[in-house]
This record gives structure tokens, C-alpha cells and sequence, in this order.
């Protein structure tokens, strides 16, 4: 047994040696290690054997099968390996492909580059100012009272050195005015932050334009057509506008701003309170006691400004509900209003 034994070993290391492909692999395997094998027919001779003799047959027979499986398991792998190799580098074409996803700009981004523009062809420049603002920038300077309920700690955020989170983009009039004399014709977005609850309409930080003109002969009237001309080129043709009587410190007199309702064309709805128009921030011929405060000449100047809230203009333009989704910052609500790709 044990000559035939060696016998059938020698042959399956040549036969195995000798495979080119899976299929030969298949046919050794069923040759050395299937039921007609000669190794499966020793398992049926056990049975002739003395009790004694049975174990050590059992483990001759079980350390030849362990020796051809593991000579078929390596051809195999070689055979793989090569047949790898050999074709080269590998291309599969039924891979799904690399997905990136691709971001857009922010509702508030979006609508704050558009009124740029409009404001740019007006002829007006972009000036910048500070996140972190002085109390003189934020209040005395633009006429406000000492006492005046917008300085409470309740609706301003103070820091810990003095300084506060601008309440307004109105520091920038002042900014502005004490660094250039007129004429001057100038814009300003940026972050405001009061210390409001966050609601459909409420955020502690939004956005502001603000707009700032002051030369010879500036009067009410170019405040009107300005907003005007402003409210058709970003809400298009047919859409009006009126200014209502209104108290701020720093113009006079001052002035609400409303458009006609781009949503029902004035006609009434929910987005108006059925009253067909929309507030889009505050205005005024400013105050004499503020050209006098930066040092331009009342005598000869007068000017105007107002500041138009972003965010309302973004929930109008994306028809969307409540402000804080524009904070929240949710990627897939934000994909849903500018065309971004998860
Ligand atoms: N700063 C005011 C506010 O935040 C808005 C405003 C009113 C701006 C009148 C102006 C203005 O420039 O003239 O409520």
C-alpha cells in the first residue's frame, strides 16, 4: 500500500505541476482526491484492517490527501496570478465610477452677488466694515441716545473687551463718511448680530445692505427712485414700492421701505398678511447732527441711506418658508434650493 501510496503522490505532483488552467485544476482534483480516486478506495480497504491498524492507516491516507489539496490549492493560485499578470493592466468597466459631489453657492451668497451687481451698475462702490464694532461706531455716532433701548444687553451682544458684534451695517456710514468726503455713493453687505430668539423670521445673525449717498442737492426724491429702480431690477417689471413714516435715530426724516408683494402682486396672501406688500428694511434723509458728528459740512451736504435686509429678500427669490433653514445648514436643504449634488 505504502509503494502504491508513493506511486499516486509522485503522479499528482506531475499532473498538478503540470496544470495550465482552472479547468485542469478541476480534472487533477477529481483524479486525485474524487470518489473513484485511488485515495478514496484506500478509505474502503480500512475496513479490512485489524482494529489496531485502523488509526495510523486512517492518518497515511488523511496526510496524502492534506499533501495533494494543498499542491492544487498553490497550482491554483499560481495559475490565477499568472493568468492576472498576463493581461495587463485591469479595467473594469462594470466598477460604478467615483461619485464627487459638487457644492454650489449659498441662497445668501447668491442673492447678496445680485444686488451687488444691480447696485454696482447704479454706480455705487462697495465699502467694507467690521464684524467687531465700537459702541461710538454702532450708537453715538449715528445719533443714538444713550438710553436707547437697542443698546440693552438684551438685544446687543457685548464682548468681553468693551467691544460689540455690530447691531447694524450702519456703522459703515459713519466708517465711511469720517474717511472720505463727498460725493459719496457706496454699499455695504455684511453680518448683523442681535440677540434674538431664532424664528421663522428672527435670526441672531442676518444680513444687511447698507447704501449711503451724500453730495450737493441729495433729496427724498432720489431715495424713492433709487429703491424703485433697485426693486425692478431684482424683482423684474410691475412691481412697486412705497415709503411709509418711521422713527431711527440717525435720519431724518426716516422712513420704512415696502415693495408690492412679488407673490400676489399685491393682491393679498400669507407671505404679505394680506396686506400686498413686503417690508424690506429702513431709510431716511440722514440726520444733521450725524454729518456734523463725522465732519461734513450739513450746510452744504445732505444724504440718504437705507438698509435693505438680505434674508428676506433670499426667502422671497427661493420661496422658502423660515430663516433659520438658512443657518441650519442642512446640505440637503441647501442642495434642494441651488442645484448642489449629493
Ligand atoms: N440700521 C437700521 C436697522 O438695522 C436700518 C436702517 C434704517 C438703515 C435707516 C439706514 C437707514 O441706513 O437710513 O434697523
Amino acid at each position: 500500500m505504502q509503494t502504491e501510496l508513493k506511486e499516486v503522490l509522485t503522479e499528482a505532483a506531475a499532473i498538478i505541476s503540470a496544470c495550465q488552467n482552472p479547468n485542469d485544476i478541476m480534472n487533477a482534483r477529481a483524479q486525485f482526491l474524487g470518489k473513484k480516486s485511488f485515495l478514496s478506495t484506500l478509505y474502503s480497504r480500512m475496513r479490512e484492517l485489524p482494529a489496531e491498524e485502523r488509526p495510523a492507516f486512517g492518518a497515511t491516507i488523511n496526510e496524502a490527501r492534506a499533501e495533494i489539496e494543498n499542491k492544487l490549492a498553490a497550482a491554483e493560485k499560481a495559475i490565477k496570478e499568472n493568468a492576472w499578470k498576463s493581461q495587463g493592466p485591469q479595467l473594469d468597466l462594470s466598477l460604478p465610477g467615483i461619485h464627487s459631489e459638487r457644492g454650489a453657492l449659498h441662497p445668501l451668497t447668491v442673492v447678496r452677488r445680485e444686488l451687488e451687481s444691480i447696485f454696482l451698475s447704479m454706480g455705487f462702490e462697495i465699502a467694507e466694515g467690521n464684524d467687531i464694532e465700537d459702541e461710538y461706531h454702532n450708537f453715538d455716532a449715528l445719533n443714538t441716545p444713550p438710553d436707547h433701548p437697542s443698546r440693552n444687553l438684551a438685544d446687543t451682544f457685548y464682548l468681553d473687551n468693551g467691544m460689540l458684534l455690530r447691531t447694524q451695517t450702519s456703522t459703515v456710514q459713519i466708517r465711511t463718511m469720517e474717511s472720505h468726503q463727498p460725493p459719496i455713493r457706496i454699499i455695504s453687505p455684511g453680518r448683523c448680530y442681535r440677540n434674538d430668539k431664532p424664528d421663522p423670521s428672527h435670526s441672531p445673525v442676518f444680513t444687511q445692505v447698507e447704501a449711503l449717498v451724500v453730495d450737493r442737492g441729495i433729496s427724498m426724491s432720489d431715495l424713492t427712485d433709487t429703491l424703485q429702480n433697485f426693486a425692478t431690477l431684482m424683482f423684474g417689471k410691475g412691481v412697486r414700492t412705497r415709503i411709509r413714516p418711521h422713527f431711527f435715530p440717525f435720519t431724518e426724516p426716516s422712513a420704512e421701505m415696502d415693495i408690492s408683494c412679488v407673490v400676489c402682486k399685491g393682491k393679498g396672501c400669507r407671505m404679505c398678511k394680506h396686506s400686498g406688500w413686503l417690508e424690506m428694511g429702513g431709510a431716511g434723509m440722514i440726520d444733521p447732527n450725524v454729518l456734523d458728528i463725522v465732519g461734513i459740512d450739513s450746510e452744504l451736504y445732505t444724504g440718504y441711506a437705507f438698509g435693505l435686509g438680505i434674508e428676506r429678500i433670499a426667502l422671497l427669490k427661493y420661496n422658502i418658508p423660515d430663516m433659520r433653514i438658512l443657518f441650519e445648514n442642512d446640505i440637503r436643504m441647501l442642495a434642494q434650493f441651488t442645484g448642489a449634488s449629493l
